[in-house]
């Protein structure tokens, strides 16, 4: 699908960013590992959620859709066996973290996927399993993958790189496992995983990057999921350029391990500020609102903040040509192992409308600030991936001349109700 896009006058009034991916899949999956019924509110409509929750069916959990958003899970907190592959889409998220799932069970499973995740790394999961006893077979590290269940025992695991999904595995993989899983990260990364197995009774601690995971049993509770703050992300950036923008966001998850975004705006002193700060199952919320600046700052964006922004780099890429002066990214190299390459694939993407962006091996380095307007090309391609093709909109609306983006439909992985969304702001 082609999406035009238009430079717009400004953005303003009030929307509900919807439900969080990440806590989404999390939910079905502990609320499947539980005993008894667990009820999922503001569930997730994104293509992603549902690869996780057709899988947990097919591994014969009781799920009943009440309705889009509302989920009802009834298990005896055992998995049963699927005779067919189970199928994540274009999901790492669902694969890497049911794989540390199935792992520990009596029986085996195949996972596979499309053609942008049969390319993803696997071997990031595979060696910590490995060495708690699981047995997988893969093709070369990548999928399909089979996992042939077994009883798991507890490591010590070292991460060399920060990522909440191979944490996750490891962490889903010791709660069944003999004796405790330690995962250690250079940097800490997303923690809903640990918050929610903590919300449903596991024995879980966290000490700096270091967490501990005790075999235990999950109670069935239910779970009210925040809004997306790697969804706000667009809305953010694109309150923060369009002249005269001035809008809230309401229920934007502020978990502090997801809000390097918010920092990141702080540091390039742009407009905005955090309202109502308020818990929902375990997951801190908040309304944000966003003002267009006209003088943001360029900055340099490394180390520990990478985790906490990594989904939302493709957009603050965007951000940055309409800031003064440098901004750098480092440290960043896992954008390369993506739905796409989101180094190469934004810097020849962004250069065709304008922005003056440089790619580095493990970032970018984007000189603001620029007028944008389709130089070589009005076409961008997105790549077959959702943030891409988000962030090409949000450039759009700020582009003097209209540009198009071509695979928009992807949009639909995490975020189906993107452009109408924005259409209540106009
Ligand atoms: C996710 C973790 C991140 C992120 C992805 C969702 C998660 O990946 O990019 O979109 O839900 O755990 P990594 O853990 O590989 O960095």
């Amino acid at each position: 699908m082609i999406k035009k896009v238009q430079q717009i006058k400004s953005l303003n009034g009030e929307i509900t960013i919807p439900s969080d991916k990440s806590i989404s899949h999390r939910a079905v999956m502990l609320a499947s590992l539980a005993k008894g019924k667990s009820v999922i509110t503001n569930f997730s409509s994104g293509a992603d959620c549902w690869s996780t929750l057709n899988i947990f069916k097919q591994l014969g959990v009781g799920i009943n859709e009440v309705d889009k958003k509302t989920i009802e899970i009834t298990s005896d907190g055992n998995l049963k066996r699927s005779f067919t592959p189970l199928d994540a889409g274009n999901s790492g998220t669902t694969t890497r973290l049911i794989a540390g799932i199935l792992a520990g069970q009596e029986f085996d499973s195949e996972i596979i996927g499309d053609s942008s995740l049969s390319k993803r790394p696997m071997k990031r999961i595979i060696i910590p399993l490995t060495q708690m006893g699981a047995k997988i077979d893969s093709v070369d590290n990548h999928l399909p993958m089979t996992i042939h269940g077994q009883k798991l025992h507890g490591i010590i695991y070292p991460s060399p790189i920060s990522s909440a999904q191979v944490k996750s595995c490891v962490l889903l993989a010791g709660l069944n496992a003999e004796g405790n899983t330690t995962f250690i990260e250079p940097a800490q990364s997303r923690n809903h995983t640990e918050l929610m197995l903590k919300y449903m009774g596991a024995n879980i601690l966290t000490y700096n990057n270091e967490t501990t995971i005790y075999p235990s049993e999950l109670e069935a509770k239910d779970i009210e999921i925040v809004g997306d703050i790697s969804s706000a992300a667009f809305f953010i950036v694109a309150g923060l350029i369009v002249p005269g923008s001035d809008f809230v966001i309401k229920n934007v998850g502020v978990n502090p391990t997801r809000t390097g975004i918010l920092d990141i705006v702080k540091r390039m002193e742009g407009c905005l500020s955090v309202h109502n700060k308020r818990m929902t199952s375990g997951e801190e919320c908040a309304d944000i609102r966003v003002q267009y600046c006209e003088n943001l700052k360029g900055c340099t964006i490394e180390g520990n903040d990478i985790p906490k922004l990594i989904d939302e780099l493709p957009v603050i890429a965007v951000l940055a040509s309409q800031a003064n002066g440098e901004t750098i990214i480092k440290n960043a190299e896992d954008l390369r192992n993506k739905e796409a390459d989101r180094i190469t694939c934004l810097v020849n993407e962004l250069r065709k409308i304008g922005v003056n962006i440089e790619e580095t091996p493990d970032g970018f380095i984007v000189q603001g600030k620029t007028k944008l307007c389709p130089i070589t090309e009005t076409s961008l391609e997105c790549y077959n991936d959702h943030r891409l093709a988000m962030s090409f909109y949000v450039a759009g609306l700020v582009c003097e001349k209209e540009i198009s983006i071509n695979g928009f439909e992807w949009t639909k992985i995490s975020f189906p109700e993107f452009e109408e969304l924005f259409s209540q702001l106009y």
